[in-house]
């Protein structure tokens, strides 16, 4: 399969089958050639919620978290805590499921609050679903002194191992052993130390997040060089800080952590989806659309708004958002992804859709995750032109796609395919579309309201 190694492909194919056996299966159609304009609202940040409801493992007090976006990566957190011996209620749910017609009494926010801390196990039959339960290693393992964690496996971006989050961890003073699969981490108290974080492809955002959460219960103080410097790292220091923690240096690559004895309850609003945001901004650029994109931060999309301006969109800063539109065929532009703040991998397969219909050749270089690429296969389908030099894609803008039947293979791929059918002449029906599900919370119901023609049905 295009981009992907075949062990990595049966691993997909088994997933997503796995998966597949547990959920109504379903799709999106859409009918392409509507120019989307009016006001997205964007949503919370599912890349700093997952970390940051981890963080509620490292204290006994009662948590609450706003802005939490309703996605299926983030109830998949909620069931792991519960298995942790947390208990997660979500106000507004409650109201509704009641069934008593009320108005939804809350914000919405989660709370979230430990009172049992005799399983530390999180199962393989949690974390096969979502990579980023390894979340809640560090803090398992910086408050109960122990931790098991079903070590992630494959995964359709590409390889993914963990060992800078246990190379990190060791560096603190745990015992890390691996069990059946599982990952066990043993220490009295961790104690603070100098690490080097830095891997083969940069920093790393959980791997950051995981030692520096397990790092703030530590004895002394720790230095994280080659830390990880996304939004998302920054959002779980203010929230860690707010708790007591005392972490400086966060959205730097040197990040440093003096040890406390406990920490308390936490009240934090996470910070808005900038991948959610960047998708819209090129949702709109791609239909030739005139859209708001509001409650988004610009400071978190430096490099997206860069290249988007250097292929002829108009980006402006308004109302505490963003208004971006296009009224022409855009410019080809050569893009290479990188850890923040560079071009995000998490808008590469976005930014490919939009270059399928530039007027000349791009290249594509992913150099976070260098075998993603699932989603060309599809794109080709609907009638692009690209070609794979290594971690590097040639895109020959075309005057147009096609519609046609597509698989999602991951979340981005997944969104890829949504934007160019969005353009694409014709019908196009995306399968498997609860890997979108797991990012992007009611795309379909965002996208129509901008004027999109999609839908979603049951796929069987
Ligand atoms: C986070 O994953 C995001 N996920 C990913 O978003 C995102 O693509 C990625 O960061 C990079 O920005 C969440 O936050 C939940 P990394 P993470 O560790 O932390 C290598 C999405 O679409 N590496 O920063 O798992 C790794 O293989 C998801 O929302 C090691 O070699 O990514 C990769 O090449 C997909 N050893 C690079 O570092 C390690 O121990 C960056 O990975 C860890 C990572």
């Amino acid at each position: 399969m295009f981009g992907l190694s075949p062990t990595g492909a049966v691993w997909c194919a088994y997933l997503a089958a796995s998966m597949e056996a547990e959920m109504a299966l379903e799709k999106f159609i859409i009918n392409g050639g509507r120019r989307l304009t009016g006001t997205v609202q964007i949503s919370g940040a599912k890349n700093s919620a997952l970390p940051i409801l981890a963080a509620a493992l490292l204290t006994d007090e009662p948590c609450t978290f706003s802005n939490v976006p309703d996605l299926a990566d983030i109830r998949a957190m909620t069931d792991l805590l519960g298995d942790l011996g947390a208990e997660v209620f979500r106000e507004d749910r409650e109201a509704k499921a009641n069934g008593n017609g009320d108005e939804p009494s809350g914000d919405g926010s989660l709370k979230i609050c430990v009172t049992d801390e005799s399983d530390s196990h999180a199962k393989y039959e949690r974390v096969r679903k979502m990579r980023a339960s390894i979340s809640v290693l560090g803090p398992l393992l910086a408050k109960r002194g122990k931790a098991r964690v079903s070590m992630p496996g494959g995964c359709a971006i590409g390889s993914r191992p963990v060992n800078l989050h246990l190379r990190g961890l060791q560096a603190l003073g745990a015992k890390i052993e691996l069990d059946g699969g599982d990952i066990v981490a043993t220490a009295k108290r961790l104690k603070g130390a100098e690490i080097f974080l830095g891997g083969p492809f940069g920093s790393t955002v959980l791997g950051t997040a995981n030692v520096m959460s397990a790092a703030t219960l530590a004895k002394g103080t720790t230095l994280i060089e080659s830390a990880a410097c996304e939004p998302e790292v920054v959002d779980l220091a203010d929230c860690l800080n707010s708790m007591g923690a005392k972490i400086s240096g966060a959205g730097s690559p040197r990040i440093i952590i003096e040890g406390v004895d406990q920490l308390a309850g936490a009240n934090h609003e996470v910070i808005p989806d900038r991948i959610e945001a960047g998708t819209f901004l090129i949702a709109s650029a791609i239909t030739n659309g005139d859209v708001h994109l509001a409650n988004c931060r610009l400071d978190h999309l430096m490099a997206v708004i860069d290249k988007l301006r250097e292929v002829g969109v108009i980006v402006e800063k308004s109302n505490g958002g963003a208004t971006v539109s296009s009224a022409r065929r855009l410019e080809p532009t050569d893009a290479t992804t990188q850890p923040f703040p560079g071009f995000p991998t998490d808008l590469q397969a976005q930014l490919m859709s939009l270059l399928c219909l530039s007027d000349g050749n791009s290249a594509i270089t992913e150099k976070v995750f260098p075998d993603r690429f699932m989603h060309v296969a599809e794109l080709l389908r609907m009638g692009a032109n690209i070609r794979k030099e290594g971690p590097t894609t040639i895109v020959t803008g075309v005057k147009h796609l096609v519609g046609a039947p597509v698989m999602a293979s991951d979340l981005r791929a997944s969104a890829a395919l949504v934007l160019a059918g969005l353009v694409a002449k014709g019908t196009t029906t995306i399968s498997r579309v609860y890997h979108i599900d797991r990012g992007y919370e009611r795309i379909e119901a965002k996208l129509a309201a901008l004027g999109a023609d999609i839908q979603r049905a049951a796929d069987n």
